[in-house]
């Protein structure tokens, strides 16, 4: 359930709609940046105030991979999974870090501090394996005690207590 807060966040990006013609993408980014997912009753107050089905409205979410359903962590740590990263051990960065953070790739931890995705091609191949964390650091040729290192910087240094 939303909170009261988050209820005026939708309808605010829902006010500034108002009257424009296709714009569900922009109020799906816009609410997606306010609330950091697209939880079901946004969705429901979007098809609603844009007069569109319910699942019109997820089926052009859904479609688009940047666009998420539950909630993420306050860290998003991707492993790349490209033919490179892949080549050099990548799969088994993502069981190291799915065994130390205890979730699977796609999940988060429990108390929200960490999303681990896999993703394609970042473009530092020969960096590989890669990791990178909220988009902004990168880590490459990996080892598992860098794993453990990456591990615990995002623990501390990202504040968090995975
Ligand atoms: S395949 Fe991982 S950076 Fe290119």
């Amino acid at each position: 359930m939303l909170q009261q807060e988050e209820v005026k966040s939708v309808d605010d990006v829902l006010d500034q709609a108002e009257g424009q013609r296709g714009i569900l993408i922009t109020v799906l980014q816009r609410t997606q940046e306010k609330l950091g997912y697209l939880p079901e009753e946004a969705m429901r107050m979007i098809s609603g105030r844009l007069s569109m089905s319910l699942s019109t409205v997820y089926g052009v979410a859904s479609f688009y991979k940047h666009f998420h359903f539950k909630p993420r962590g306050k860290n998003i740590v991707k492993v790349c999974m490209g033919t490179a990263c892949h080549v050099r051990g990548a799969k088994a960065v993502l069981n190291e870090m799915e065994a130390k953070f205890g979730v699977k790739e796609g999940e988060t931890t429990e108390d929200l501090a960490v999303t681990l995705e896999t993703v394609g091609c970042v473009g530092c191949c020969a960096l590989a394996p890669v990791v990178t964390v909220n988009d902004k650091d990168l880590y490459g040729e990996l080892t598992p005690k860098m794993v453990d290192d990456i591990i615990d910087m995002v623990r501390s240094e990202h504040g968090t207590h995975a």
